[in-house]
């Protein structure tokens, strides 16, 4: 669908994971059905695009993101009909249509990769990435895959390898081969042709995988190796000008950020790739590296970087991370707090904010007591790997808990009934326990719901231009926990002061002058007993406010 330039700067983006989000014929699974029967609740929410996770045919080693066939629905969750419906359903609401495209990989039961590993000259032998073995009969690189394991699998038809940067069953695309390329553009050509309004581009800084000798295989995994070379930019400007940019389709790209520019290739204008991109960072990484100090270092660097040219996907949460209250928050006592926080924060930087199912609940990380309760195979081969290198069982478990994408891919939670309202019969992943205490029907009847909050976010941006148009400057000492910034736009000027802990902070201004007791906008604590010390606030834990300066 054609759209205005620029027209995703205002959009507020909800990502649905289908497979957990609504059943709606019982069968255990999420749907499109159930998809569609939820629109008045996004609605409500005030939400104006969504971004669907993939629900084309897939045999689901991975999710949906291992794809058969692009042109039709996963039977799981309906039919082309029922994509039709919701579509519909969801351009009536005036909420915009953002499909999942995994173009960097099929299925291996995609039919071009069934004929292609049958020999080396059939029609589709170069569709993907194969090489000769090393001369000892080994792996032609030795790079390991995401998920564990060698990268290169052994096709004895074709007495060679092909390289999965993912799982085996998920064969990387040759991009190097212009046939391949232009099949592949036709995939976007079909739902464009369908009415879609974006895409979210699945791990596409790997396309170029520099196998002439330009990879650094001083790196172990293939994703390291090969990141971010000369010719995937190439392919990626290629697949925008030809498919995305025409119509202006809001397209936000999946890539590695490991410099400045990596960031202005890939979501500057100029450089006419994405609008926007998500920087894929695996979560044991961020458990491991995030504080409230590398949050403020990166916001300042992203926002020098692409302020004049550029722009930024604001999100705490995705089908990848666990969930944002539990890693960034507190999910206990501070629980309530530090979910509107957390909303706050992303809501008031400048950027598109998204928002992953459920975390408008306040949804939290889940902890399974077994590891065969788990599904999602990178959790699996994760424990396993653990097992391999001596780690005790309760050790592997209590890890697998803590990185798990299973955290973010429970059952939406609807209400108290069995199985959480998602279906009436037994989910094929487990509800998280908690969903008597969280659920969508108690935030709706509770006027100070973290739902209900949200909702507040979300039509503040669709009133004040300061929201999306305001530029920003820190406000705050580098150290610390807390997070505050200005946005200002013509006249109006906002304050945004952020506790990133569970202690009393006092806030010190930095570069403003605050009057006493500003205008409050927004806060997640009552501003009856706020207490300022010699005119700076404190703050209580998780404390958000919003300041009206000007
Ligand atoms: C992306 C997806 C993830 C998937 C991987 C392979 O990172 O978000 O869920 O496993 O790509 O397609
Ligand atoms: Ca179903």
């Amino acid at each position: 669908m054609k759209h205005e330039k620029d027209w995703y700067k205002n959009l507020v983006i909800y990502q649905i994971y289908p497979r957990s989000f609504k059943d709606g014929n019982n069968d255990g699974i999420g749907d499109l059905k159930g998809m569609t029967e939820k629109l008045d609740y996004l609605k409500e929410l005030g939400i104006n695009a969504i971004w669907m996770s993939p629900v084309y045919a897939s045999p689901n080693v991975d999710n949906g993101y291992d794809i058969s066939d692009y042109f039709s629905i996963m039977e799981e969750f309906g039919t082309m009909e029922d994509w039709e419906a919701f579509r519909d359903g969801a351009h009536k609401r005036g909420i915009a249509i953002i499909m999942d495209l995994v173009l960097n990989h099929t299925s291996d039961q995609h039919i071009w990769f069934r004929e292609s590993r049958k020999s080396r000259s059939n029609p589709y032998a170069d569709y993907y990435v194969w090489r000769d073995p090393a001369p000892d009969g080994s792996a032609p690189t030795n790079w390991m895959s995401v998920f564990g394991e060698s990268a290169w699998e052994y096709v004895p038809e074709r007495d060679q390898y092909y390289l999965h940067l993912f799982a085996k069953e998920q064969p990387d695309l040759n991009w190097d081969n212009p046939e391949a390329r232009e099949k592949i553009l036709d995939i976007v050509r079909f739902w464009n042709e369908k009415g879609v309004d974006g895409y979210r581009i699945d791990a596409i800084s790997y396309l170029d995988k520099g196998l002439d000798g330009r990879s650094n295989d001083a790196e172990l995994y293939g994703t390291n190796a090969c990141v971010n070379l000369e010719g995937t930019h190439r392919y990626i400007k290629e697949m925008t000008a030809k498919t995305m940019a025409p119509d202006n389709l809001m397209t936000v790209g999946e890539v590695n950020i490991n410099s400045p520019q990596d960031a202005m290739d890939y979501a500057s204008a100029a450089s006419g790739e994405f609008n926007m991109s998500i920087a894929f960072v695996p979560p044991i990484v961020e458990i491991q590296t995030w504080s409230p100090e590398k949050l403020k270092r990166d916001l300042k660097q992203d926002y020098e970087v692409l302020k004049e040219d550029g722009w930024w996907a604001r999100f705490f949460s995705n089908h990848d991370k666990p969930r944002q209250v539990s890693l960034y928050g507190n999910d206990s006592t501070y629980w309530k707090e530090s979910a509107k926080m957390l909303a706050c924060y992303l809501h008031t930087l400048p950027g598109t904010p998204f928002i992953y199912q459920g975390e408008e609940l306040g949804m939290t990380n889940v902890a399974y007591s077994s590891i065969e309760e788990y599904d999602d195979i990178d959790t699996r081969n994760f424990y396993k790997t653990m097992l391999d290198q001596g780690a005790a069982p309760e050790e592997a478990l209590a890890e697998s808990q803590r990185i798990s994408r299973d955290n973010s891919r429970t059952p939406m939670q609807w209400d108290a009934s069995d199985h959480a309202g998602f279906s009436e019969k037994e989910p094929w992943l487990g509800v998280n326990p908690n969903y008597r205490d969280i659920n969508a029907v108690s935030q709706l009847q509770d006027e100070s719901s973290i739902f209900r909050f949200y909702q507040k976010l979300i039509a503040l941006r669709r009133e004040h231009p300061v929201m999306v148009q305001g530029d920003l400057t820190l406000r705050c000492p580098e150290e610390g926990p807390v997070i505050a910034y200005t946005r200002s736009h013509e006249a109006t000027t906002w304050l945004a002061v952020h506790n990133f802990s569970d202690q009393e902070q006092i806030y010190e201004a930095e570069g403003i002058t605050l009057t006493p007791d500003p205008p409050v906008i927004l806060s997640n604590y009552d501003a009856h007993n706020r207490v300022f010390k010699d005119g700076n606030p404190v703050l209580r834990p998780y404390e958000t406010i919003l300041f009206q300066l000007g």
